[in-house]
């Protein structure tokens, strides 16, 4: 199959908790890039054709037994490396130079003396703050390098070979905490690599439409349609490139928010003229739900129905099955240590492959949250649909904690509407990770007018993330919680009282 990508940087992953955050300054600068680990074998390299290499940071030291390595055969591929932090070290070590275990650590913002600004350093003043964070530090220089810039703890703080276009730097350029460190990887991109930044979403989009019809020819695909971000981006992009050889289907599991389904349907079906088969599931989903109140069993038979129901309508069709797999999510499974003693993310479709024998198209796997937003807008996707917050494919089921009933549902969905009107309608909606209402099993006591009432209590959950992994409970304004507050109160049927969770995850976790 063709190669889509003009413009590629391969980033080997010695194991740092800012890998990622590399590969996002590669692609915010227009390349491409993927992160492989240390240990990718030369044939997969030298296929993979990078026009550049950077080498991460990581935990280790290089003199540990055990510790990555660098094979040296990357260096004789004639490919520019930029090796960072431990990138540095591994390069040093490696290319004959000295590598001195650590006796104090360097952590934190730095003043950094720039020595040479002719390349990589092209356009930094003679000194910059740099964010560092290493132990082990170089103390001979390989052989063919010079320095070309230095802290006052760290003499060896970058080096280079130009003639071999071999770069290397202690501190971290991708963290935010390093201001120039975007213009050092600039450099390195494009004066360095010689590389133009050709990767835009609009190249995204039409390189993947043709990949997808010389994948799937005259065949099928079908694609379990959330109403969430990925899989609506997934499902209008395949429809961009196959037409009617798509068949979203949509399963409303009767834990949906209020007019949700209607809305999925709409848009879909008539605005953007999708073939969708819509199956309202609604009973069959809540008389599993009945009786139960732990939220993992609920998962599960939610997850179970699912498929179950998604498998009946899907079984004319047969052909691809596409899901709205992302970057962090392969990273997670192909990386060397990465960021990812992790929670594995929730697939509403996982467990899907495994029930039909159907092949996997995945066509966000290569992008980050963001960019499939930027997608999304490209493809002339509503905002509203564009900046959705994440929604559980067990939705509002583990937010009713206890029994979820026809009752209980209503009162839910009346709640988490007027909290989703207020967020969109302040600038708050586009800020937070997520916000929703999760209704409680205890009724407290309260009063109206005259009269005594015992009702429900609703919790506000609000969060501040990047990725779900952590996250930190929003501080909004006082005037818009007491309003958000009395609109609850005075308008939902069945509420007397509104707490506000003021959890950071971890421990506690997002959902309740
Ligand atoms: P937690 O509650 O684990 O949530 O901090 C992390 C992120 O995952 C979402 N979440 C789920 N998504 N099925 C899903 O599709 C689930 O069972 C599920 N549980 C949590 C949650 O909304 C947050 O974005």
């Amino acid at each position: 199959m063709r190669d889509p990508h003009q413009e590629k940087v391969l980033i080997l992953d010695f194991g740092s908790q800012y890998t990622q955050l590399i590969a996002r300054r590669v692609r915010e600068l227009k390349v491409y890039c993927e992160i492989h680990p240390f240990l990718m074998p030369m044939k997969e390299i030298r296929e993979f054709a990078p026009q550049g290499i950077i080498l991460s940071g990581g935990p280790a030291g290089v003199y540990e037994e055990g510790a990555p390595t660098l094979n040296p055969e990357v260096l004789d591929l004639g490919v520019p490396i930029l090796g960072i932090c431990y990138g540095l070290q591994i390069l040093s070590h490696v290319l004959g130079g000295k590598v001195e275990p650590a006796t104090t650590r360097e952590y934190g913002r730095k003043t950094f003396d720039i020595k040479d600004t002719s390349d990589i350093f092209h356009g930094l003043a003679p000194q910059e703050t740099v964010w560092m964070s290493h132990g082990d530090r170089v103390e001979a220089l390989p052989p063919g390098f010079d320095i070309i810039g230095a802290s006052d703890t760290c003499p060896v703080g970058a080096i280079r070979n130009s003639a071999r276009r071999v770069y290397a730097v202690q501190f971290h350029p991708e963290v935010q905490h390093t201001p120039k460190g975007k213009t050092v990887l600039k450099n390195f991109l494009f004066r360095i690599c010689g590389l133009k930044g050709l990767w835009t979403m609009r190249s995204f989009i039409e390189a993947t439409t043709q990949t997808i019809r010389e994948q799937v020819g005259n065949g099928h695909v079908i694609c379990a349609l959330s109403g969430g971000v990925d899989s609506s981006v997934t499902a209008v992009l395949l429809h961009r490139a196959i037409g009617d050889q798509l068949t979203c289907i949509f399963v409303n599991n009767g834990v949906l928010r209020k007019n949700e389904a209607e809305e999925v349907v709409h848009l879909f079906r008539d605005h953007e003229h999708l073939k969708l088969v819509y199956v309202d599931a609604t009973e069959k989903f809540l008389s599993l739900l009945q009786g139960v109140s732990d939220p993992e069993e609920k998962r599960r038979r939610i997850g179970r129905e699912f498929i179950n129901q998604f498998a009946q309508a899907a079984q004319e069709i047969g052909g691809y099955l596409a899901q709205g797999t992302l970057y962090p999510d392969v990273i997670e499974s192909v990386s060397f240590k990465g960021p990812s003693a992790v929670i594995k993310t929730h697939h509403n479709v996982g467990g899907l492959p495994e029930v039909m024998p159907l092949e996997l198209l995945e066509p966000l796997r290569e992008l980050f949250k963001d960019e499939v937003r930027q997608v999304g807008k490209e493809l002339g996707m509503p905002d509203s649909l564009v900046w959705r917050h994440p929604f559980p494919g067990p939705g509002l089921a583990i937010r009713i904690l206890g029994e979820v009933t026809h009752e209980r549902l209503a009162v839910l969905r009346e709640a988490d509407a007027i909290v989703m009107e207020e967020m969109q309608k302040s600038s708050f909606y586009r800020q937070v990770w997520q916000a929703f209402a999760v209704l409680l099993p205890v009724r407290t006591v309260g009063v109206m007018g005259d009269e005594r009432t015992y009702e429900n209590v609703v919790a506000l959950r609000v969060v501040d993330s990047v990725d779900a992994m952590t996250a930190d409970w929003t501080r909004l304004p006082h005037d818009f919680l007491a309003h958000l507050s009395n609109r609850l109160i005075n308008e939902v049927k069945g509420v007397n009282r509104v707490v506000l969770d003021i959890s950071s995850k971890p421990p506690a976790t997002i959902e309740w």
